[in-house]
């Protein structure tokens, strides 16, 4: 695995931006897999601004994003749709119709999944996918004990997940933080072509350790992408801190 460790978060989201403004000049029809939570937030500021400048036309891109709340309509606030939308979405020249993000109002949650699944694979797969990592090792709302093939699913949301999300930042009061959520699956998420994992700050230096140090296991979700190709990992130096001597030798 890519391993960089910056000084600032700003500096690796931007070194991010950097990477798929260059993919999406490359191919034009880039299909582009999204995360949402605080991580990314700064990634897609600065695709904003390079729109804004010029830089990028995202007229032809497709995204996926990898998740969203089981229950919340579009419009919610705390949905993931309603997120994409206000932080990139609608700040972008990208047709709307090609930005997918699953139906957490689903009546019929396996039918949705499956069908997200054949869209990917009808866009061609994914060519990069951005993703954030969970206290507990979890990407996309795999958490841990999820098995290395898993698809796009139902999932129950562990506590853990349910505080993180419950603090202020998002929701205010565990109480109104869904129980469920779609999530692309381990096994969705390591076909992409090209993936690139970002992570800030200390509460994610025990995830980050324990995903790239010691063999993979379902117990670390994000510890599988030991296994993929072409994965990176753009993280800051409070991220990185727990990394020992060998695995931060790849700064
Ligand atoms: C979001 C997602 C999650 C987050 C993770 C980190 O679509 O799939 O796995 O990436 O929970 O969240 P933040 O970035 O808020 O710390």
């Amino acid at each position: 695995m890519d391993i960089r460790i910056f000084n600032t978060f700003e500096e690796a989201s931007r070194f991010a931006a950097d990477r798929v403004c260059e993919r999406i000049l490359a191919k034009p029809n880039l299909v582009l897999g999204l995360a949402t939570g605080e991580t990314p937030l700064q990634l897609y500021r600065e695709l904003v601004e390079r729109f804004g400048r010029g830089d990028v036309d995202f007229s032809k891109v497709t995204t996926f994003n990898l998740d969203e709340y089981l229950g919340l309509p579009p419009d919610h606030p705390q949905s993931y749709r309603y997120f994409m939308d206000r932080n990139l979405i609608s700040h972008i020249n990208i047709p709307r119709e090609r930005t997918h993000v699953l139906d957490g109002m689903t009546r019929d949650a396996e039918k949705t999944c499956r069908e997200y699944e054949a869209a990917i694979a009808e866009a061609g797969g994914i060519d990069i996918q951005i993703l954030g990592i969970g206290g507990s090792g979890h990407i996309a709302f795999n958490e841990p004990g999820s098995t290395f093939d898993s698809r796009t699913r139902v999932v129950d949301l562990s506590e853990d997940t349910i505080r993180a999300n419950s603090d202020g930042r998002f929701f205010k009061d565990p109480a109104e933080v869904p129980r469920q959520a779609l999530s692309m699956g381990l096994g969705t998420i390591m076909e992409a072509k090209e993936i690139l994992l970002l992570a800030s700050g200390k509460r994610k230096a025990n995830a980050i350790r324990t995903s790239l140090e010691g063999l993979p296991t379902p117990d670390v979700p994000a510890s599988i992408l030991q296994r993929h190709r072409a994965a990176h990992l753009f993280i800051d130096g409070a991220a990185a801190f727990r990394l020992t001597q060998t695995t931060s030798d790849h700064r």
